[in-house]
């Protein structure tokens, strides 16, 4: 008779060892010989009388940054003793990489020591905080994460836990901002067929119900969206039977109620065959992450009320989809934006900035202290930097300053792009409206979308997040599995958490 796992474990095992992971830090050592523990890992191996350091000596080359090793009957508390490779210690700020060494090597390090675990079928691990407890709760959640809501078979869940008590604050702040990641990336890989423009809106207004008492959500039908005479947002919607929703979530956690609000907008295309203007059939199914902007401003917002942060918050976003059909734009139509200005729809797949156009003008109406969009805008961001870093486009020294600043934290990188009137002269050249929607050249796409947008900004601090390059991940982000990344979703809540603080830059 084949047994269960679970019954294989209890009558095969000699020492009683419960079923509970435990992963150990190793830095990488200078000097030849003996391995350097960080403190938890120190403490263990004492606790079993030097066993540990001697069993990582016998069992192969010194651990490299990133790899783990699994020892077993050490201890009765843990079946499994992951030993993770964390590269050189103290290694800091690298300001080529543009990031903070030792929070990326934590959390990479971490990650693979509970897949690991999980792919053992451990169902608990315990985690030595490394020196940056947070840090090290971030590689943990965000490693162990797996889309698979349609799966009858799914990876087991683990349970988390820090080891000791050093740094437990920072522990469960990693352990909030890495739940934010999962929650943008849950929905950015949600088929478009699931997470339609009601269904986002839903989920939205859940997640913010359970984290604050002091949000209100709003979710505007296509009447309103009319009645706001956003006409170049409703020339997308109307190519799809799916009704388009205006989503609007408000997070009020400044003690002055009357504190201008930080505004996100997130393009909220929910899946984009580009419409009239159709995209090829290969791939095409990555476009159900369209609304990638939406998730990690929105995911964003869900996470700045669970820390309760001191800050007004606004996010706004325009959400559909953009299919062919008879009521479809078609190239060459003119529509009106919300500020008056026209637009001359020339291809019907540069329908985000069209959306978008709509939306920036609305959070004009909030006295924004500052406007930031994040937005899976062009395909040549993506040709342009790649999956390494979200590419900012700012007409605020101030708002880049901080927007740079915590994403060295974080890891989840930001490069600056220009917005320079070059651009401008591109998207304003134009045959039947003010603005074409494409610009009149190939190269350069994602500064002429940006440009394209600053037509519908009047704000002095304002900040373009074209996320399109970093939407997914193959394996270039070691600490997340392939698939949507929901990117930069942690450092839009470290900027919030560092504006929160700072009332006078900006
Ligand atoms: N959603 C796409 C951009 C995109 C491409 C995001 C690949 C993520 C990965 C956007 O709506 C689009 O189609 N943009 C066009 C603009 C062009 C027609 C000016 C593009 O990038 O090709
Ligand atoms: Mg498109
Ligand atoms: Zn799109």
């Amino acid at each position: 008779m084949a047994s269960t796992p679970a019954a294989a474990a209890s009558s095969s095992s000699r020492s009683a060892a419960r079923k509970q992971g435990l992963v150990l830090g190793v830095f990488a050592n200078e000097k030849e010989g003996t391995p350097q523990f960080t403190n938890a890992g120190d403490a263990f191996d004492k606790l079993v009388s030097g066993k540990l350091r001697e069993l990582l000596a016998i069992s192969g080359p010194p651990l490299k940054k990133g790899k783990a090793r699994i020892f077993h009957g050490l201890h009765q508390d843990f079946s499994n003793i992951v030993v993770v490779g964390l590269g050189k210690k103290a290694a800091g700020v690298n300001l080529q990489e543009n990031w903070d060494e030792d929070k990326e090597n934590i959390r990479a390090a971490v990650a693979v020591g509970c897949q690991q675990v999980q792919d053992l079928e451990v169902p608990c691990v315990e985690i030595d905080p490394c020196g940056d407890a947070q840090a090290a709760a971030e590689g943990a959640v965000l490693g162990l994460f797996e889309y698979n809501e349609f799966k009858q078979k799914k990876k087991p869940a683990v349970e988390v836990k820090l080891h000791g008590s050093d740094g437990i604050e920072a522990w469960k702040k990693g352990l909030i901002y890495a739940k934010g990641q999962n929650l943008a990336r849950y929905l950015m890989e949600g088929p478009a067929n699931h997470i339609t423009p009601t269904m986002f809106a839903a989920v939205i207004q859940e997640k913010l119900k359970s984290a604050s008492s002091n949000v209100s959500v709003y979710i505007r039908d296509e009447s309103w969206i009319k009645a706001q005479e956003m006409g170049s947002f409703l020339s997308v919607a109307k190519g799809s039977v799916e009704p388009a929703v205006f989503l609007e979530v408000h997070y009020r956690g400044s003690s002055d109620a009357s504190e201008p609000p930080l505004v996100f907008v997130g393009k909220g295309i929910t899946f984009d065959s580009g419409g009239i203007s159709i995209k090829p059939s290969a791939n095409m199914d990555a476009m159900r992450a369209d609304m990638g902007g939406a998730a990690t401003i929105c995911s964003a917002i869900v996470t700045a009320a669970e820390l309760k942060l001191p800050i007004n918050i606004i996010g706004l976003t325009p959400l559909c989809e953009n299919m062919p059909s008879g009521r479809a734009n078609k190239p060459g139509d003119v529509v009106k934006a919300m500020n008056g200005k026209t637009i001359q729809v020339d291809n019907t797949d540069a329908e985000g900035r069209l959306v978008l156009a709509d939306a920036l003008c609305y959070a004009h109406n909030f006295n924004p202290r500052a406007i930031i969009d994040a937005a899976t805008l062009t395909g040549a961001m993506d040709i342009a930097l790649g999956s390494s870093a979200t590419g900012v486009f700012t007409n605020s020294h101030q708002l880049w300053n901080q927007l740079y600043e915590a994403s060295i934290l974080t890891g989840d990188r930001v490069w600056r792009m220009p917005l320079f009137e070059h651009y401008t002269k591109q998207v304003t050249d134009c045959q039947l409206a003010d603005l074409n929607n494409i610009g009149k050249y190939r190269s350069g796409g994602a500064c002429t979308a940006a440009a394209f947008l600053k037509e519908f900004v009047t704000v002095p601090h304002w900040a373009h997040l074209d996320i399109a390059g970093v939407m997914g991940n193959k394996d270039e982000v070691p600490y997340l599995r392939k698939g949507m990344a929901g990117r930069p979703t942690r450092t839009l809540v470290e900027f919030a958490t560092r504006l929160s603080q700072d009332k006078k830059s900006i």
